[in-house]
């Protein structure tokens, strides 16, 4: 065999390593020396956390969803406001209402113990949001790892980067593609519906005569505990069928025009993701499987690493 013949093979993966690590990309077995037990640590704290309360596995997914959205997946959603600095837990669409902070406190605490100074919040968070999932019935994906921790975090992006439950489609798609994910990722995300709670503000208008492509007897039952006026924190399973089951009955409800908010209900209104959602509706494994792709890229979205940010010692505030 001749030089380039045998060698070849060898230099192009060494190249492609080099190639990695110069660019910080992210990898799945990037504590597998330095804290083995991770993956195994936040699992069974998220399954806990899940038995004691199944809504935890839908708040999880949430804040790593706001998380991911707001300058990339960096933690930065996790830091409390001090007198001097005020971050994105009180921006719009967290005050009040992204939860299970304590949750990412109790993991991060049993990780610290297991490996110090180790494990960024950011990849703890990454890891719950697909463990929660999982937990809940959803599907899995391989989360790649070696995210730091943002020193800041920015509440004006965290006003303007979110959509908000009043959206159009066309806002929601270019809300999606500002951040490089397709229409299509964007409807797959979307399915995270299946689970979790929403409060009466955020979807009152629609239930009380604000839209027309709603199911009659679906605000009927809404209205009860979602009135005209007051009860704005009432909660209400955002999907009506199985609010603790990750499957696909998010898009059957928005075939059957039972989307609990406006936005959720611009997938299917005649507009380009008709045909998308009519899929989901009918084909669980095709839903299960577009998800997790989309999460993995979600959670790809402009990470901190090597030498930039942190590892957070307390996720709550810079070290
Ligand atoms: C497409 C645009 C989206 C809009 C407009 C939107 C809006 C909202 C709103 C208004 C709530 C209710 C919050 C509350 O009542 O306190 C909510 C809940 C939730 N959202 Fe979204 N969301 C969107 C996309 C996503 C994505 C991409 C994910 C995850 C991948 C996600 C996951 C969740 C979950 C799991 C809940 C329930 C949280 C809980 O029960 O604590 N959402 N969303």
């Amino acid at each position: 065999m001749g030089f380039l013949s045998s060698t070849f093979p060898t230099l192009v993966v060494l190249l492609y390593l080099l190639a990695c690590a110069a660019s910080g990309q992210l990898s799945a077995n990037f504590y597998s020396t330095t804290c083995p037990n991770v993956q195994t640590i936040v699992r069974s704290a998220m399954a806990q956390a899940v038995a004691k309360e199944p809504r935890m596995g839908a708040s999880i997914l949430r804040l790593f969803f706001h998380d991911c959205f707001v300058n990339g997946c960096d933690g930065s959603i996790l830091l409390d406001d001090t007198p001097t600095f005020t971050g994105e837990k009180s921006a719009g669409p967290n005050a009040n209402s992204a939860r299970g902070f304590d949750v990412i406190d109790t993991i991060k605490s049993q990780v610290e113990a297991a490996c110090n100074a180790t494990v960024s919040c950011a990849d703890i968070l990454a890891l719950a949001a697909r463990d929660g999932v999982k937990l809940l019935g959803g599907p899995t994906w391989t989360v790649r790892l070696g995210r730091r921790d943002a020193r800041t975090a920015s509440q004006s992006a965290a006003n303007s980067n979110l959509p908000g439950p009043g959206s159009s489609l066309s806002t929601l798609i270019s809300m999606f593609s500002n951040k490089g994910l397709s229409a299509r990722y964007m409807t797959a995300l979307s399915g995270a519906h299946t689970i979790g709670q929403a409060q009466c503000q955020f979807f009152r208008g629609r239930i009380t005569g604000g839209d027309t492509n709603i199911n009659a007897s679906f605000a009927a039952v809404r209205q009860q505990t979602c009135p005209k006026t007051g009860g704005d924190s009432n909660l209400a399973p955002i999907d009506v069928q199985s609010p603790i089951m990750f499957d696909n009955a998010y898009y059957q409800n928005l075939v059957g025009q039972r989307g609990l908010f406006h936005s959720d209900q611009e997938l299917f209104s005649g507009g380009s993701q008709d045909s998308l959602v009519r899929l989901y509706s009918t084909n669980g494994a095709k839903f299960a499987a577009d998800f997790a792709k989309a999460m993995a890229k979600l959670g790809n979205l402009s990470p901190l690493t090597e030498t930039n940010g942190e590892v957070r010692l307390n996720c709550r505030k810079v070290n």
